[in-house]
């Protein structure tokens, strides 16, 4: 910003609250959860849900395990008031699911609300009114706090006359000072108080004060202060289940619910992924999650959150940025080599210690809890290093190469990746891989290879076989104390050999196990010059897979 348009705006005041003791507290378990997908999440999009869309939802959010989920402003349109219907006379909702309506505090319009509920089993009856200096300024025209105060108490007085119209729903009172964020606290104490001596709470029958961040207009700890100042200061602090409600202005909703429930909030209200007006709600996924991450029992199931998230872009058409936590496509993958290799040494190690509590680098949770794979953690691109190829070809592959193969196979993966200026898939890793090191015959290749054990001293075999070197076929043979050996020596003795065998290993293709399984070998020359490569041979026998492998190895030192 310019400094001349900074001028325009001021610091937040910060609640004088010196004995906080938010600070130290710990959380330790869930709140109430409420969903407002159907509500503010559904006002906020372009296109809103249609009835259909919405029962949709509704299910989905019940599978998850809300026990409380406001469904709209029945008031205000017919498809609100339908949807309503259609949830109560259809028996949708399940006798553990509270719904929760949204009124403004206008008679006629809390007399509809009523019509709506009418035959549902408990409805969280739900109220608000603008309480801020800015709303009472701005949109009220300079109304005093009097004037807004007595909004609050109208409403709630007619709805505790209408309560009696429906004599077999059980109604939970819900108030919300609406931008409660920007009132003067001693204000939104005066209006949430003066509501609760027209509704009588008490310690049987709470009544909900929702305490919205409608706007974020401030840092998470003043949030928290203000929760914790309201908490001590409400007459009767138990008669009350004090609810948050945040909205995601300044990028921070998630940090003011955690901090506001260490100020002694019961119960969040939010959506799925953060949807909401402008920049959204609260995202209860992730919060959900994030105590999960600790340990923490929420009774919000996340565990096919993949089908959460698809469900959740086709109803609302809204995609889930590809870093939202938890939910976001590329949230498990590292493309980093550093990262990549510390991923694969927690992911290695835990196979080892299985029971063990989670423990691996860069990742808070196990993907597969909320229904993710591995596959996609550890990705190639330009920036990848040799790890991530290695544990590609590994998990996917079902190649495991010698530690001292990483790097000559990595700097070619990515270098590739470099040139093609994009990210390599998993496939692809493979694809080349195979063409390149694998059996590869380009200058030097074997056509047959036979063992003659009646050849030979005492721990030695011979073999014979036929190879093509650059266009012409020969016969070589050779004696040595194991296949490889042998066929190193009829190289030799063919003038061929110019390097000494170092290093060798083999191992059963993963995923192919059992008669006939292949194997894969892999084989370290070294040159005159000092220069040693590895090349791999895959047969299914794993002792050609062997000749195959200094095969390949001859041609790629050449
Ligand atoms: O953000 C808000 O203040 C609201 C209220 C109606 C609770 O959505
Ligand atoms: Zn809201």
């Amino acid at each position: 910003m310019k400094s001349e348009a900074l001028s325009k705006y001021e610091v937040f005041e910060p609640v004088d609250l010196k004995d906080r003791t938010w600070p130290d507290a710990v959380i330790s378990g869930a709140p109430i959860w409420c969903s407002v997908d159907l509500r503010d999440g559904n006002q906020a999009l372009p296109i809103p849900m249609s009835v259909e869309e919405k029962l949709e939802m509704f299910d989905l959010l019940v599978g998850v395990g809300f026990k409380e989920i406001e469904i709209g402003f029945p008031s205000a349109s017919e498809t609100e008031f339908e949807f309503m219907r259609r949830l109560i006379e259809e028996n949708r909702i399940p006798e553990d699911v509270t719904v929760q309506v949204l009124v403004q505090t206008r008679r006629h319009l809390i007399e509809r609300t009523f019509e709506s509920i009418q035959g549902a089993k408990r409805v969280i009856l739900h109220i608000y009114n603008s309480t801020s200096t800015l709303q009472r300024r701005v949109t009220f025209g300079d109304a005093s706090r009097e004037e807004i105060r007595e909004i609050a108490v109208e409403g709630a007085k007619v709805v505790k006359e209408l309560v009696p119209t429906v004599p077999e729903t059980e109604i939970v009172l819900q108030y919300s000072p609406e931008s409660f964020s920007d009132t003067e606290l001693d204000f939104a104490l005066e209006c949430c108080e003066a509501v609760m001596e027209v509704w009588e709470p008490s310690v049987e029958r709470k009544m909900i004060l929702n305490l919205p961040a409608t706007v974020e207009w401030t840092t998470p700890n003043v949030h928290a202060d203000q929760i914790e100042w309201m908490c001590r200061n409400l007459s009767c602090r138990e008669c009350v289940v004090v609810s948050l409600h945040t909205h995601n202005d300044r990028g921070t909703g998630v940090a003011a619910t955690e901090l506001g429930l260490m100020a002694g909030a019961d119960r969040v209200e939010g959506t799925l992924f953060g949807n909401g007006e402008r920049t959204g709600n609260l995202d209860i996924v992730t919060v959900a999650l994030n105590m999960n991450s600790h340990g923490i029992e929420t009774g919000l199931d996340f565990s096919d959150l993949m089908r959460l998230r698809e469900v959740y872009e086709r109803t609302t058409r809204m995609v889930v940025p590809e870093r939202q936590p938890y939910a976001g496509e590329l949230v498990f993958t590292a493309f980093s080599g550093s990262h990549q290799d510390a991923i694969k040494k927690g992911l290695d190690r835990r196979k080892k210690e299985s029971g063990k509590r989670w423990g691996v680098p860069y990742l808070t949770i196990d993907p597969l809890d909320i229904g993710r794979s591995y596959e996609a953690i550890v990705r190639i691109n330009s920036q990848s290093g040799k790890g991530g190829v290695a544990y590609l070809l590994d998990s996917e592959h079902g190649f495991d190469l010698p530690k001292t193969m990483h790097p000559q196979v990595g700097k070619r993966i990515y270098d590739l990746a470099d040139e093609r200026g994009r990210e390599l898939s998993a496939v692809e890793v493979g694809e080349v891989f195979r063409e390149e090191f694998v059996n590869v015959g380009e200058v030097l290749d074997l056509l047959e290879y036979e063992l003659d054990h009646s050849r030979g001293g005492r721990g030695e075999v011979a073999c014979e076989a036929l190879v093509r070197l650059e266009g012409e076929e020969r016969k070589i043979d050779g004696l040595g104390n194991g296949p490889i050996n042998a066929f190193v020596s009829a190289l030799d003795g063919a003038g061929v050999k110019d390097f000494v065998l170092t290093d060798y290993r083999s191992h059963a293709l993963k995923g192919e196990t059992g008669s006939g399984s292949t194997a894969a070998a892999y084989v370290q020359l070294q040159n005159h010059e000092g220069v040693s490569l590895w090349g791999v041979g895959v047969d299914s026998s794993i002792e050609m897979a062997g000749v195959k492998a200094v095969v390949s190895a001859w041609n790629l030192l050449r």
